[in-house]
């Protein structure tokens, strides 16, 4: 996700700009650059690819330091061209107007048509460009900087969080959204714009949140904001509780239960910009992914812990959506047992830290043994050894992940994943459009439905006070729910230390029945999907062996309620991609509140760390 940030102030702008793109380095960059009107009223720009301190190292060494009150900043995570000097921000167009943004907008081929005929020179390859063309052109028959931009913005397909300057009026700074997150700073010496709110937590707490199609003109002492439709409006000042530098608990017990709380806004963010209406953006695995996708013939997924469970319910997803055959192994075997791996492979790392030993020596290894094979990592850390070692990269947008057991970084994975899937579909065209159009309406609807399935908890908080003398758990599923199983398992092993095993259901009665009675609780998973009638069949023969047993269903299963078997409804009409995502939710719950009950160290639980950078 692209990062912005901008102002307008009575001091040299330059230092709070590099402090803003520094602060917004956890979301993920390739290049950095600023825009400042100089006193002689000129745009001065400075672009660097690769880390902020590149473009701080390059502001150094210039005898002509960029200095001025007014200007534009952006991190950017490359989407329409490579990540490359001719396509950072910001973007220029024939010295009168300069540009930042974040999104995609959609109709930029038609506009970059139009606007060649036009006479306008593109020098980047990006769909930006073709903004700040159209702000140049609208202002030769506007009589104001707001009304150009208002103007332009109108022709504009797509999302975008804007921030603008013209040296033709020197005192302003435009911002504007639509789609994409842009807050405005109010502060003591000046007026400030961003994509977050960290960005500008050292100049203020006070934030003004524009709203869709807001257009916002700052100046030096006065803000004024007009809505869609042209309308001045009075947006109200919020006082953010973000404790400068520091990723804080607010009003939440642990990271764990704050982080289970964030995945609707994790998703969003992990979304924003990867599609548009109705289609996946192909490009957000990198410039070269549309070429590397249709070369391939086989994927190997190779991650550990969490990470590795989303590998899991990615294969189903890979092979059954996208038809390509798709391996998944724990990258601590893999890199040990002299692998097999064949041209045309795709080989996809999965990582919330990018910093996982055995993960990291899997991919090394993996280029060894077959230098041909083109490398993908997910991961949730921008600037991170496995990003560094990958052909390309998806980074999800989970924000800083604190709590050791990982809930926010696999579920947006599992987006990741499914966006992957998806792509590969669409380009070997075993997607058609309309699937992937459901595919992408159904992500869209997790972070409602997230929400909806958080409020289960106090329901699910009963439950787990009936794991308080357990000393095992069984956990059920099939298909994709045996994956999600794994990592019901896995979190409730990792915070609450009680064993707990994951079965697909239908090989219980191949050996795990043996272990069934009072004393072993059993969770189970029950979409409504094709297995569902199968799932019913398994659970009668658990019951009867006389388990404790919780079943997490869809309101359309109708798992009966029996005695001794508590059914939870989550939500219902869940696709094949959602439901996976959406199940996860109460398994973290559970896990979380068991936890509560055995008093554990929930945020840091004995024997473990966060990112495991030793063998
Ligand atoms: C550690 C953590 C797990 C995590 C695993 C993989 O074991 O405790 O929560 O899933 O590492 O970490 P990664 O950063 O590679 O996803």
């Amino acid at each position: 996700m692209c990062g912005i940030v901008g102002g307008v102030t009575n001091q040299d702008i330059t230092p709070l700009l590099l402090d803003g793109l520094k602060r917004l380095e956890y979301r993920g960059y390739d290049s950095s650059g600023l825009v400042v009107l100089s006193k002689k009223n000129s745009l001065n720009r400075a672009r660097s690819v690769g880390k902020v301190k590149n473009l701080e190292k390059n502001l150094k060494a210039r005898q002509n330091k960029i200095k001025g009150n007014i200007g534009i900043a952006h991190t950017r995570w490359a989407t329409h061209g490579e990540p490359a000097n001719h396509n950072s921000h910001p973007h220029i167009s024939n010295q009168v107007v300069s540009v930042v943004h974040n999104g995609i907008i959609e109709n930029y081929l038609e506009l970059k048509d139009s606007q060649i005929k036009q006479g306008y020179k593109f020098t980047s390859d990006t769909d930006t460009e073709v903004i700040a063309h159209a702000i140049a052109f609208s202002m030769k028959s506007s009589n104001t900087f707001l009304k150009s931009v208002q103007k332009a913005i109108n022709t504009f397909d797509g999302s975008y969080g804007l921030g603008i300057v013209s040296p033709k009026y020197p005192n302003i700074i435009i911002a504007t959204r639509k789609g994409s997150p842009l807050v405005i700073g109010v502060g003591k010496e000046g007026n400030y714009i961003a994509s977050d709110q960290m960005a500008l937590l050292s100049v203020t707490k006070k934030f003004i949140f524009l709203e869709d199609g807001d257009v916002a003109e700052l100046k030096l002492k006065k803000i004024t904001i007009y809505d869609k439709d042209g309308n001045k409006v009075e947006r109200p000042i919020i006082i953010s509780k973000i404790k400068e530098g520091q990723v804080d608990l607010g009003d939440y017990k642990h990271f764990m239960q704050k982080e289970i709380f964030e995945q609707p806004q994790s998703i969003r963010d992990t979304l924003e910009s990867r599609i548009t209406k109705e289609t996946v953006v192909v490009s957000a695995f990198g410039g070269k992914a549309n070429d590397i996708f249709k070369k391939i013939k086989q994927i190997q997924i190779v991650a550990c812990g969490t990470s590795y469970n989303a590998g899991l319910v990615a294969k189903y997803w890979l092979e059954d959506i996208a038809k390509i055959p798709c391996n998944v192994e724990v990258a601590s075997e893999y890199r040990y047992r002299h692998p097999l791996i064949l041209n045309d492979t795709l080989f996809v790392t999965i990582s919330q830290s990018g910093e996982t030993a055995d993960t990291l020596e899997a991919l090394k290894i993996a280029k060894k043994i077959n230098n041909k094979i083109y490398t993908l990592c997910i991961c949730n850390s921008a600037e991170s050894s496995i990003t560094r070692e990958s052909n390309l990269t998806f980074l999800t947008h989970a924000g800083p992940e604190i709590g050791v057991a990982s809930t926010k970084a696999f579920t947006t994975q599992l987006v990741a994943l499914a966006l992957l899937t998806c792509s590969i579909g669409v380009i070997n065209q075993t997607i058609s459009k309309q699937n992937e159009k459901a595919i992408v309406n159904g992500l869209k609807l997790l972070p409602s439905l997230i929400n909806e399935t958080l409020l289960q908890e106090s329901q699910i908080k009963k439950l787990a006070v009936r794991f308080k003398d357990k000393n095992s758990a069984l956990f059920l599923g099939r298909g994709t729910m045996y994956a999600i199983a794994m990592e019901g398992a896995l979190k409730l092993k990792e915070i609450s230390y009680i064993h707990a095993e994951a079965y697909p259901a239908g090989e219980l009665k191949h050996g795990p029945i043996a272990l069934i009675d009072e004393n072993m609780p059993v969770i189970a998973i029950a979409p409504n999907d094709e297995l569902l009638d199968k799932l019913k069949s398994n659970l009668q023969e658990v019951k009867s062996r006389g388990s404790q047993m919780i079943v997490f269903e869809d309101k359309d299963s109708q798992v009966k309620s029996m005695k001794a078997m508590e059914v939870i409804q989550i939500t219902s009409n869940l696709g094949r991609i959602t439901a996976p995502i959406i199940f996860t939710i109460p398994l973290q719950l559970l896990s979380y509140h068991v936890a509560l009950i055995k008093r554990t160290d929930v945020d840091k639980p004995r024997n473990l760390a966060k990112s495991v950078t030793v063998e």
